[in-house]
């Protein structure tokens, strides 16, 4: 298994480019289902989770060429509708086949994803949504079915109770483009990943008007027909080399970017001391100090991004002052904090929230990654920490970083990988 050996005390200084999202890969791969044909996607990030996804993509009989910045997906020959549990218990994200399935062929089976560290991940908002337009499912054998002779518009509330759900609002989007009649979700999810999902769709000859909204209405229409496609970036990564600069109190630009997508984190990092600019397509950070301890709490876009919680709180650990870390969309999410302690952090853990009393210092260690943020956060404070330190288990970082300690080493990091 490989790890990375992280030395403490640079600070990361110039530019760095973020990869396509994998948030709005994953479900767009899964929407070249709904036409039969040659897709070609541009912008892909080559990340394990997408080649999880290419390996189920072609489980079920499609056809996928990968050359330089094209993914061609040929749907032509798909001759099978279950996606097999080898493959969908490393990726939740399998779940958005279904809608695209169902759509298309009637019927899909995908194995139930099972929980994962960050938490339990059950799927019941997609099976009440994709049922309100009048697919019937069954459990067996690990297995979730489904079935509909013709998918029929509906009306649908997606609010669950933490907000809404953006996998299930994928896939109600992909099953009600192809159905009869038209559809309405209420509280449907806004991330930037589901508008890039409906610029897809749209473009393969879907009508759907309000992404990015909590009211989304589609027209279902018969067919459609295969598209070409750019991936949005991925402000998730953004946001992360953000932190990694103010972090070790350095001055980086993100390039190729989307800064309205980063406000929330943008306004955190400012109330903290750091100086924030940014352009059309690029966000700087620099901080020079210590910054200040500030309160975070995530929720659903245009909020405070989950996905971003553990990488500030690598942050907050070094920070002047005491600072609450509450989670709201996955109240476990909080397994990088024992690590984070093994380094030096001085975190409380009660009930959602974290208490995090900012230390002057921390000192690098031998510490485990656990799931794909978490990692990365043990990466950052490893960039903070004095000495070494080693994290182990980075096949949880790869699922999500594209060349990470590349990414690094060029904003001046020493990041080493090696196989432990
Ligand atoms: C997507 O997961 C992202 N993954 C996650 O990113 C992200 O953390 C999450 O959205 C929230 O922004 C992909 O897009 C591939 P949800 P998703 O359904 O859609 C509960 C990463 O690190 N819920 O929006 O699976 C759920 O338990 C990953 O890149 C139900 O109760 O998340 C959670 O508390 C991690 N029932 C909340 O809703 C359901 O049927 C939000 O989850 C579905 C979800």
């Amino acid at each position: 298994m490989d790890a990375l050996k992280v030395t403490g005390g640079n600070r990361l200084s110039g530019g760095v480019r973020v990869s396509g999202s994998k948030n709005a890969s994953l479900p767009i791969l899964a929407a070249t289902l709904l036409a039969e044909g040659r897709s070609r996607i541009y912008g892909v990030p080559r990340l394990q989770d997408v080649r999880t996804m290419i390996k189920i993509l072609t489980a079920l009989g499609a056809e996928i060429d990968w050359s330089g910045d094209c993914l061609t997906v040929d749907t032509s020959g798909i001759s099978n509708c279950t996606a097999p549990y080898e493959l969908v218990k490393q990726m939740r994200a399998s779940v958005c086949l279904l809608g695209p399935l169902l759509a298309r062929f009637g019927r899909a089976a995908i194995s139930l994803p099972g929980g994962c560290v960050i938490g339990d991940r059950p799927i019941d908002m997609h099976l009440k949504g994709l049922e309100k337009l009048s697919v019937r499912f069954t459990l067996s054998g690990g297995y979730v079915r489904g079935r509909a002779a013709r998918l029929s518009g509906s009306s649908i509330f997606l609010g669950g109770t933490y907000g809404s759900s953006v996998l299930a609002t994928a896939n109600v989007m992909m099953a009600a483009c192809r159905a009869e009649g038209d559809t309405v979700i209420e509280f449907a999810a806004c991330e930037p990943e589901i508008v890039n999902l409906a610029d897809f769709l749209n473009r393969m000859g879907a009508r759907i008007e309000g992404a990015g909204s909590h009211l989304v209405k589609i027209q279902g229409v018969r067919r459609l027909r295969p598209t070409e496609f750019r991936i949005l970036p991925d402000r998730i990564e953004a946001g992360t080399y953000l932190i990694a600069g103010a972090l070790t109190r350095g001055q980086v630009t993100v390039e190729n970017c989307v800064p309205e997508h980063l406000f929330a984190l943008m306004e955190k990092l400012q109330e903290a001391g750091v100086t924030v600019r940014h352009g059309l397509t690029t966000v700087e950070v620099q901080c020079r100090k210590r910054v200040r301890s500030v309160d975070i709490a995530t929720l659903p876009y245009p909020g405070f991004p989950t996905d971003l919680q553990a990488q500030f709180m690598s942050l907050m650990v070094l920070a002047d002052g005491t600072s609450l870390i509450n989670e709201n969309v996955f109240p476990e999410r909080f397994m990088h904090a024992a690590e984070l302690k093994r380094l030096g952090a001085d975190i409380i853990l009660k009930d959602g929230t974290a208490i995090v009393r900012g230390r002057k210092r921390l000192t690098g260690t031998g510490v485990m990654a656990s799931d794909l943020r978490a990692s990365a956060a043990l990466v950052l404070a490893g960039l903070a920490a004095e000495g070494e330190t080693v994290v182990s288990r980075i096949y949880h970082l790869d699922r999500g970083y594209e060349n990470m300690e590349t990414k690094l080493g060029a904003l001046g990091a020493e990041v080493v990988r090696f196989s432990e």
